[in-house]
């Protein structure tokens, strides 16, 4: 199960860290991030398809789909919006955790070279882990840039030889039941996340049929969910409600975007 949900710079979400449960209700304002969200753990499921950097062409690239508001915003939420200009380098980072092992990716910019294609962004850095918190002793495989280094089975880390594109995830790049089963194994997981949106919500829509519900436990939607119509697994189920804030900071407890140390260390 899903535990936790993080996301930085996307859309609206500048620094998002947000406590899951068995059935998590998202509910806001309209222009509150909810959609952010939505489509931030679908962008997580596209890396799973080597499908990240291809989704946000589609949204205009990377600057289109980085928080375009200010650098920092003080406690009370308060800075200027507009005219603000970045002094460090921004990146999209998308993570989760889960009882049995988290994922994150971070995405920025390329280097300016002479190409076309200088909206798109690359790798930086991916990591998995295994257990909720990421932590230098959790760190199962570790990419920063075109490098993917992967811990054996006597805790020693081998850095692997070839070198994988820097707009290739290494959950597709570098999934081989050899060398790094814990890749394919997360690359799998989330490959069965199911997402279910633009449901017809008229009366004769198969949602609002006796019997139907979406098939748990993976899934996430947009559609009103009847609680009458979800199946046994979602009933029992108690609902957290959040309600994402946008352009604000919010943490959960435990999560980490970079173990504690250096890229080098065991
Ligand atoms: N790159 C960006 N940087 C900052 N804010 C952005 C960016 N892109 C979109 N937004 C803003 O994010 C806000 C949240 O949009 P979102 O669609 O997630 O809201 P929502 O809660 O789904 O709203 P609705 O209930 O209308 O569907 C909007 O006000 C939008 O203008
Ligand atoms: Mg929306």
């Amino acid at each position: 199960m899903l535990t936790t949900l993080a996301v930085e710079n996307y859309r609206s979400l500048r620094d998002l860290v947000l406590p899951l449960s068995r059935l998590t209700v998202v509910t806001g304002a309209n222009g509150s991030g909810k959609s952010s969200l939505y489509r931030a753990l679908r962008l997580l499921a596209d890396a799973a398809r080597n499908g990240a950097v291809a989704a946000l062409a589609r949204e205009g690239g990377l600057p289109s789909a980085l928080w375009a508001g200010p650098e920092s915003v003080g406690r009370a939420g308060k800075a200027a919006v507009q005219g603000t200009r970045r002094t460090k380098p921004v990146g999209l980072r998308l993570g989760f955790a889960g009882d049995e092992f988290g994922y994150a990716l971070d995405l920025g910019m390329p280097i300016p070279t002479q190409t076309a294609f200088y909206r798109d962004p690359e790798f930086k850095r991916e990591c998995i882990w295994r257990g909720p918190v990421l932590k230098p002793a959790t760190l199962l495989a570790d990419r920063a840039g075109p490098v993917v280094r992967t811990r054996a089975g006597t805790g020693a880390w081998d850095q692997q030889p070839q070198r994988i594109g820097l707009t290739d995830s290494m959950l597709t790049a570098f999934a081989d039941p050899r060398i790094s089963p814990e890749v394919l194994l997360v690359r799998e997981r989330i490959r069965s996340w199911r997402f279910y949106d633009h449901f017809r919500t008229d009366a004769d829509a198969p949602a609002r049929q006796r019997g139907w519900a979406p098939a748990p436990p993976c899934s996430t939607t947009t559609a009103p969910i009847s609680r009458q119509r979800c199946r046994r697994s979602w009933r029992s189920a108690t609902p957290t409600v959040c309600t994402p804030p946008s352009t604000t900071r919010s943490r959960a407890r435990g999560w980490r975007w970079r173990p504690a140390t250096t890229a080098g260390s065991s």
